[in-house]
């Protein structure tokens, strides 16, 4: 049994997956008698089952106890946020005082703008990729004017010098070096949101440092799919989303990380009363005092109703670890790839790097041909015949189909089901 293209191999495969029984904790969406293969955990994960739980819990407890639930119980509310700061730490690689799970991502961005884009005459300018996520171009470019800086001079967009618009790490490393003197901030992402590419955080953390800049990360497609370090790595602060391979329900409250090394700094912020330090918070006086590490970012009291369903699935990621996540990740995405190249390599273009350490689970793939279209126009239509046989993809502008198997839920039977899917519309039978 050696060739990939059967279902006894890709059975084999899964009886041997020891993250197997996780798919049950889960709600798989219906296609037709059976389960969707639902590869958009990139977009919007699978909900936890135990996220009703959770959420009812907190239901229960407003309803029978109302405010005095803040102060009863094992799940009560006023140190609720607390009891996500460990599990979340060891997802992002981080020390418990260095994460906090807050606001959503643009605005955990801005917060940390706010602290760590300090720009000055002399060093004003911030480095980022041309093509990045709008909402972190819309932020970085209103930050700049906000602080009476030029967005056509000082916010530097690196054009990607790679095909399929992926970055090689000489081009980064030059830009940094070209640009240095006068760099505040590089802002980069963990992994690209359009081409699936995985950049090396400690490298251009070090090329950041190096050249006297502050560097962020944005994690939103990094957080729950690779093995991050953020600690040892070493920027100086990361947002992401919970919405995506964290499986905290849409809009689910973000992630937020600022290094320990920043734990006690009187930097500027943005302060709130939640961030006030814990043990005088409720004295009510004037005088702001941060608490250390990045619950001194918390602007608010939490919104426990939305932490709930991220409680559940950090439970999950406990269970099993990054690291048991990501082997099986490479192991799913690797099948994908096997398969691609042995049934659809005049179908589809692979835009994702070909190194494993240089991708998380996500192939974003390009349509060449099928059923006498081209490009787009094929792209949209296989895009729509996969749909149509349960098998969940999502489109990005102009040209993408991003596929990206989660370990939490995928199996290798649906990687075979998505290349059966793609073969079926090429070959008019779907
Ligand atoms: C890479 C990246 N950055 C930023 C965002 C914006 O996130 P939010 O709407 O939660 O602020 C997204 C959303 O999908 C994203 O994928």
């Amino acid at each position: 049994m050696t060739n990939p293209y059967t279902d006894q191999y890709a059975t084999a495969l899964d009886d041997a997956d020891p993250l197997r029984g996780l798919r049950a904790e889960f709600h798989v969406p219906r296609h037709g008698d059976g389960e969707q293969a639902y590869f958009v955990g990139n977009s919007l994960g699978l909900q936890p089952k135990a996220a009703r739980a959770h959420v009812e819990d907190v239901l229960d407890k407003w309803a029978a106890e109302a405010v005095e639930a803040h102060f009863t119980g094992t799940t009560q509310w006023m140190p609720y946020h607390a009891l996500l700061r460990e599990p979340l730490a060891r997802v992002v690689g981080a020390e418990p005082e260095e994460v906090v799970a807050m606001n959503s991502l643009t605005a955990n961005l801005h917060f940390m703008l706010v602290s760590f884009y300090r720009p000055t005459r002399e060093r004003p300018a911030i480095l980022m990729e041309a093509g990045a996520f709008p909402s972190d171009r819309y932020a970085l470019e209103s930050q700049l004017r906000f602080h009476g800086f030029d967005p056509a001079t000082d916010l530097i967009e690196l054009e990607p010098d790679q095909p399929g618009g992926r970055f090689s790490m000489e081009a980064i490393a030059r830009a940094i070096e070209l640009h240095g003197p006068r760099l505040a901030l590089v802002l980069w992402p963990g992994v690209q949101y359009r081409t699936g590419q995985a950049f090396d955080v400690a490298e251009i953390t070090r090329l950041g440092h190096a050249a006297g800049a502050i560097v962020g990360f944005d994690h939103a497609h990094a957080a729950g799919n690779l093995a991050l370090r953020l600690h040892d790595d070493g920027p100086d602060f990361a947002v992401w989303c919970h919405y995506k391979y964290m499986n905290a329900g849409p809009g689910a409250v973000a992630g937020c990380f600022v290094h320990a090394r920043h734990a006690r700094t009187d930097r500027p912020r943005f302060a709130g009363w939640w961030g006030h330090e814990e043990a005088t918070r409720f004295r009510m006086e004037p005088t702001f005092q941060p608490t250390p590490g990045a619950d001194g970012w918390q602007l608010s009291n939490p919104p426990i109703l939305g932490l709930a369903p991220l409680r559940a699935s950090l439970e999950l990621f406990d269970r099993v670890g990054m690291q048991a996540l990501r082997a099986k990740s490479l192991s799913l995405t690797g099948y994908l790839e096997t398969l691609i190249a042995q049934r659809l390599s005049g179908t589809l273009a692979i835009v994702t790097p070909g190194d494993p350490g240089q991708r998380g689970a996500q192939l974003s793939l390009r349509v060449l041909e099928g059923r006498g279209l081209r490009g787009r126009d094929a792209g949209r239509s296989l895009f729509d015949a996969l749909s149509a046989q349960g098998v969940l993809g999502d489109w990005r502008e102009p040209d993408v189909i991003r596929i990206s198997p989660a370990p939490m839920y995928n199996s290798h039977a649906d990687v075979l089901r998505f290349v059966r899917a793609a073969e079926a519309w090429r070959e008019g039978r779907a």
